[in-house]
């Protein structure tokens, strides 16, 4: 339509001129004409005159009546293409206007100093005043929070850079109610080319929004939901002979600063990422889920292990691993209990192969499991037992650094030399809170597994 309106014009421009060029000869005929009258004889007749006293001037009087046909008809040319341009520039108006009328979005022109020029019906109602209510009002009455900042930035850079900005959230003020918008924002130039303000779309977000927030709070008390279950499992299991203690909380918050720890070490040989430190800590206590297949016999046995007896506790490594890698296949795509199942087969591998079940060695044991042992290591040496007393945090400390290499991951070992002042810090608390829960009758001490 604009290519065919650019045509019409161009051909409109050339027809005025001729048309100008036109009238100029003929005025510059006629004048000289009436010079050649003004010193002509006077005997010379009318007829004379008209027919010209002679051949050639007649001919000149015939070219100019053809010119002046010529120019006639351009003149008609040139009025029948401005009424083409002007009809089809109405009908485009028209159907432009009739887009802007029904689309249902918003549409908006501001000036400079963000009063509005022009609106469509959709940001009428948006906004929630009348269209003619809003000639000459700004557009930054109607924003809310730090949206009046954001839309200023975003109308600079556009300004700046002459670019439009496809899409930016702000929150329009309705009636005290609050819209969540996504606009767009792009120059309005003049017939000079000059910046003359901004045109855009504004798009009424907020249901949406309001989805993505309710989604999220679903989301999050569903994560709730699982954590709690999953505690609440791996507690059935610890209750058999740890009792109510809060090993499994504080094995969590070990297992989430050393993974923290290492991933922000730099040079680390192995990528963690924050998925993996929040699926380490809801796994890592699943470690020992497997002792409810270990009978109380062997479990519960105040007394030293026989060899028989210590292989039937190894065994609850495969029963834990086995059990979580069941739950696992009946889930669709990965889950926090791939994890979770690494870490129960192989959280009492050694860094020097020398552990079970696998008999795996350095790397080969995953990271999830290394970092496991020490969390589980630190706490059953620094927390009470039916078979030994609570051992410090600085005893326990020399115990665990003697095995960096051996036992354990050096660099897992490192991580928690530097963190040694804040796992000694949540050992107390949740000593601390054992304390209370036994005057209350309700913890008896026990466990051997991290020890085995
Ligand atoms: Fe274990």
């Amino acid at each position: 339509m604009r290519a065919r309106q650019r045509r019409l014009m161009s051909k409109t421009a050339m027809a005025d001129s001729m048309v100008l060029t036109g009238i100029v000869l003929a005025i510059v005929y006629w004048a000289l004409e009436a010079l050649l009258n003004i010193f002509a004889p006077a005997e010379i007749g009318f007829y004379r005159n008209l027919l010209g006293p002679n051949v050639g001037e007649m001919s000149m009087r015939i070219i100019a009546l053809c010119l002046f046909l010529i120019f006639g008809s351009h003149v008609q040319f040139t009025i029948n293409q401005r009424n083409k341009a002007e009809q089809a520039l109405r009908e485009s108006e028209e159907k432009y206007r009739n887009i802007l009328e029904t689309i249902e979005e918003g549409y908006y022109e501001i000036d400079l100093q963000g009063r509005f020029a022009f609106v469509n019906d959709a940001t009428s109602r948006l906004l929630g005043v009348p269209k003619a209510d809003l000639a000459g009002r700004n557009i930054r009455e109607f924003l809310n929070g730090d949206s009046d900042e954001k839309l200023s930035a975003t109308l600079a850079g556009c300004l700046a850079s002459g670019r439009s900005v496809k899409a930016f959230d702000c929150e329009l003020l309705r009636q005290e109610a609050v819209r969540f918008i996504e606009a767009s924002a792009g120059l309005r130039r003049g017939n000079g080319g000059e910046a003359v303000g901004f045109r855009g779309m504004l798009r009424d977000r907020t249901e949406k929004k309001q989805l993505e927030l309710d989604l999220l709070e679903s989301s999050r008390k569903l994560q709730n939901a699982r954590s709690a279950t999953i505690l609440g499992l791996a507690k059935l299991a610890e209750y058999r002979d740890e009792g109510t203690g809060t090993h499994l909380e504080r094995i969590r918050e070990y297992a989430r600063l050393l993974a923290e720890e290492m991933a922000a070490r730099p040079g680390a040989a192995e990528a963690i990422d924050p998925d993996f430190i929040e699926e380490l800590y809801h796994s890592s206590i699943l470690h020992d889920i497997g002792k409810v297949g270990i009978p109380d016999a062997v479990l519960l046995k105040p007394s030293g292990l026989t060899a028989e007896e210590f292989e039937v506790i190894k065994c609850h490594t495969r029963f834990g691993g086995d059990a979580l890698a069941a739950i696992e296949s009946t889930i669709e795509g990965r889950s926090f209990l791939q994890l979770g199942r690494e870490i129960a087969y192989h959280h009492h591998e050694k860094w020097d192969g020398s552990g079970y079940p696998a008999g795996l060695k350095g790397r080969e044991i995953p990271l999830a499991a290394r970092i496991v042992a020490v969390a589980d290591v630190y706490d059953a040496l620094t927390s009470r037992r039916f078979y030994k007393e609570a051992f410090s945090h600085e005893r326990a400390r020399a115990i665990i650094t003697d095995l960096r290499g051996s036992h354990f991951d050096p660099a897992v070992v490192d991580a928690f030399l530097n963190l040694e002042s804040r796992f000694d810090r949540i050992r107390e608390e949740g000593q601390a809170v054992e304390r209370l829960t036994a005057e209350a009758g309700a913890c008896r001490p026990g466990g051997r597994l991290a020890a085995a």
